[in-house]
């Protein structure tokens, strides 16, 4: 039986938050109050704006492919994007349009990785990267980073850790799960040291709308030779609607025309003519007051964990989540999680999820709720602690 099964898939991680979520789904099936906050999902509807837009096109009902690499007016517009936000100006020859970030990495590493070649990611991340490298047949080499870089890759680091085998290195930033930004000078140095070795710098910018203090730096403002990732999902809440983007180095432009026709023939045509809605200046403001809750709502978190005795290194400054080490009410933060959910009913992810040197005992705490609900949660989240 075994033998039919690709290899692959055997080093592919599942989520094991999937396990806590289907139980947090038998208990609310059974009646219990359940409080989401383990899932990477803001709560908030699509706004109306891109909806309409959507709406607008599936009534023409020409709903036909669109060329692989994006319809041009969105290109175009995200190019716009670019040059308004950071005064950095890209060519939208170089955007693809993709299935969502999770497309655009499949892309990326599509274009740019033969087995056997690895990549360097931090330890923790999200998981789904890594698993991707696993897919096109490359390794991780997973570093392990703590507060004193922000919980981000250095440059330092990135060429301690360098050896022939490697052909690049990946940040996210903000991080999930860690919610902090690298600083824009490491940032620099990290993409120089990659160019300078020759490899292939990957800067996943799916939460650079989620930030509550200073802007994020696009990997595009020090260097044209980097893959960015970027989606329509958190910032423009359309989750569902799969769509996101990627911008590649001029060389990878023609191969990733190529394996987008093969692998996607293009991005769901809806979401991308829905999308043309997401950089309007009413949506705009829209998703700025969204911000300024998601805002609100990491302060009342990151506050009350603190009281409860959590111990969260950095302030977290952007996406939505809290990484809190939880060592001392437990040592397996996967069975804290399970017993929390069961006894209290609040959905939380065990460290596990996004690495594995010290993950046993972090807990990830998505602030995806309302102010009102995490108030219920952060009450039974003392009753449990209190009950020992
Ligand atoms: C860091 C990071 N990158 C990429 C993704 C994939 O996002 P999507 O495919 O919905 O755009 C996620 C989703 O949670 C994420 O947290």
């Amino acid at each position: 039986m075994h033998v039919r099964l690709a290899e692959r898939t055997l080093d592919i991680s599942p989520f094991y938050v999937m396990e806590l979520l289907h139980r947090a789904k038998q208990l609310e099936a059974q009646g219990k109050d359940v409080i989401h906050m383990e899932i990477g999902e803001p709560d908030f509807a699509t706004p109306q704006t891109i909806v309409a837009a959507g709406v607008r096109h599936l009534q023409s009902g020409e709903v036909k492919y669109t060329p692989a690499a994006g319809l041009p007016e969105l290109r175009e517009k995200i190019a716009a994007f670019y040059r308004q936000r950071y005064g950095v100006s890209v060519s939208p020859q170089r955007i693809f349009v993709t299935p969502g970030a999770s497309g655009a990495f499949l892309l990326a590493f599509g274009v740019s990785l033969n087995p056997n070649e690895e990549l360097l990611m931090a330890d923790p991340c999200y998981p789904c990267n890594r698993n991707f490298v696993t897919l096109f047949g490359g390794k991780t080499n997973s570093i392990a980073v703590d507060a004193d870089s922000r919980y981000q890759l250095t440059a330092r680091l990135i060429k301690q850790h360098w050896t022939p085998a490697t052909k690049g290195a990946l940040i996210a930033s903000p991080s999930n799960p860690t919610g902090t930004l690298i600083e824009p000078e490491e940032l620099r140095r990290c993409i120089q040291a990659v160019n300078a070795l020759g490899g292939c710098f990957y800067s996943d910018e799916i939460y650079h709308g989620l930030v509550y203090g200073e802007q994020a730096t696009t990997a595009l403002a020090v260097s044209d030779d980097v893959f960015v990732v970027n989606s329509f999902s958190k910032y423009f809440g359309m989750t569902g609607w799969r769509i996101g983007w990627l911008i590649v180095p001029d060389e990878f432009v023609e191969a990733t025309e190529k394996l987008a026709q093969n692998i996607f023939i293009a991005t769901a045509t809806l979401s991308q003519y829905a999308a043309l809605a997401a950089f309007d200046e009413s949506t705009g403001v829209e998703l700025e007051s969204r911000r300024a809750e998601f805002a609100a709502r990491r302060d009342f978190l990151y506050q009350h964990l603190l009281r409860l005795g959590f111990e969260i290194p950095i302030k977290p400054e952007g996406a939505f989540y809290i990484y809190a080490r939880c060592d001392k009410f437990t040592d397996d933060s996967f069975k804290f999680a399970a017993d929390f959910l069961e006894a209290e009913g609040v959905a939380i992810t065990p460290g596990k999820d996004f690495g594995s040197i010290g993950a046993h005992q972090m807990l990830r705490f998505a602030y995806t709720t309302s102010i009102a609900k995490m108030a219920i949660a952060v009450q039974r989240l003392e009753r449990f602690i209190n009950r020992g």
